[in-house]
């Protein structure tokens, strides 16, 4: 495969090239003879990598599948996927981690990764199943993976290796309680003791940890007082905030953690730059199950949309879209062939129009939940056409191919 003419960046400047895709990977930068596909005013970024969703398979499956799922990521310019556990039953056993693996090598249309659950006592499940990843939920959210006691926060951070990812929903399970009884109280205040209770607990077991969906600037900078945690942004604490979208929603703006003031929206923006990644906390839902108060909006299909439409609106630089959404994500996650447009990685990329305006429908969308916090925004930026290891999987914006994902976690 050749992709002609591509305009991506290089060594920090913009290029326009060839790339060389052969046996799934780039095999060569330059000018290349021979059959095509012209990139023609688009630009390549590596294909990108979301740390963050949940595909709901096992169980849960009439909200999404693996199948459903990598597609919307293909659609939305992802080719890897790290897939949450909080599944039914959930990914916190040596048996219901295998059970995933075989159904994501069976379903799967891109490349994918598993992260393990950690509950109160799976120690040794963790240590038998030697994943490469693990998530803590700190405070109550979708399914029930809530490890709320020092004691076993603790344990975890110590017993599970250093040096590898541990990923925590950092809200506070007593101070979310404590708030909810006395119907007072800022919930934001659940997260920054959950940060700080974790961020002092990692300083203390030397280690590193990742921290998920952090809504605040003050929760960025307060994560950060320790050298080893890294911090992810979800889109909807940057684009949606209480006052600006709650009414609208109603029901359907429920989200763990839930959606901040607009003055802190807009707050965050300026955290940017200490923020080490991007997920989109894809979390679909049924509308029906949004009326009963299920927690979590889709996201695939919008997150990177949405940053190039802020990139038109002048509020942030490409470099900072290609770091904190592939390079980075494949560097936190040990992901050594993916992330870069190079030799010898991956023949991954992700041409986009950046300036072709399109509206969101969900109607429009792979993800089987059929709704969206998003739907009838107008856009500047969309995802045209998607190489996964070299095959043309979108085509003017619509998945046109399906090949067998590979597990890269
Ligand atoms: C997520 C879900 O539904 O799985 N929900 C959410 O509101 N973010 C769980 C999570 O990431 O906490
Ligand atoms: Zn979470
Ligand atoms: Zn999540």
């Amino acid at each position: 495969m050749i992709i002609k003419n591509a305009k991506f960046y290089l060594g920090g400047k913009v290029v326009i090239k060839d790339i060389l895709i052969e046996k799934g990977k780039i095999t060569g930068i330059g000018k290349f003879k021979g059959e095509g596909i012209d990139a023609n005013g688009l630009f390549a970024l590596p294909g990108l990598i979301d740390p963050h969703v949940h595909l709901r398979d096992p169980g849960l499956t009439y909200k999404e599948d693996f199948h459903s799922g990598t597609r919307a990521a293909l659609a939305g310019g992802f080719t890897t996927v790290l897939d949450m556990p909080n599944t039914t039953p959930p990914t916190t056993t040596v048996k219901s981690f295998k059970q995933k693996q075989v159904i994501a090598k069976k379903k799967a249309v891109c490349d994918y990764g598993l992260h393990f659950g950690a509950t109160k006592n799976n120690f040794n499940e963790v240590k038998k199943a030697k994943p490469n990843s693990m998530k803590l939920c700190m405070g109550k959210t979708t399914g029930n993976l809530l490890v709320d006691d020092v004691y076993s926060i603790l344990k975890h951070f110590s017993s599970f290796p250093k040096e590898k990812p541990l990923i925590v929903h950092a809200e506070d399970a007593e101070t979310l309680e404590a708030i909810e009884k006395m119907k007072k109280g800022r919930a934001e205040i659940a997260e920054k003791i959950a940060v700080e209770k974790a961020r002092l607990l990692a300083e203390q077991t030397d280690r590193v940890v990742y921290f998920a969906h952090t809504t605040t600037f003050e929760a960025v900078h307060l994560a950060k007082i320790w050298k080893k945690s890294l911090v992810e942004v979800a889109p909807h604490y940057l684009f949606l905030s209480r006052e600006k979208d709650g009414k609208r929603l109603g029901k359907f703006s429920k989200v763990y953690p839930p959606l901040r003031s607009e003055a802190e929206r807009r707050e965050l923006w300026g955290a940017l730059y200490f923020v080490d990644s991007v997920g989109s906390d894809h979390a679909p839902h049924t509308s029906q199950d949004k009326k009963k108060s299920s927690a979590g909006f889709p996201g695939l299909e919008t997150t990177l949309a949405l940053f190039l439409n802020a990139y038109n609106e002048g509020k942030i630089e490409l470099p900072w879209i290609i770091n904190r959404m592939a390079e980075n994500p494949a560097k936190i996650f040990g992901l050594n062939s993916k992330g870069r447009i190079g030799k010898g990685y991956d023949g991954d990329i992700t041409l986009v129009d950046l300036k072709e305006g399109w509206k969101v429908s969900a109607d429009d969308f792979e993800s089987k939940c059929g709704w969206t916090p998003y739907e009838g925004f107008t856009l500047k930026g969309r995802v045209k056409k998607v190489f996964l290891r070299g095959n043309l999987v979108v085509d003017d914006s619509k998945v046109v191919k399906e090949v067998k994902g590979k597990r890269v976690l």
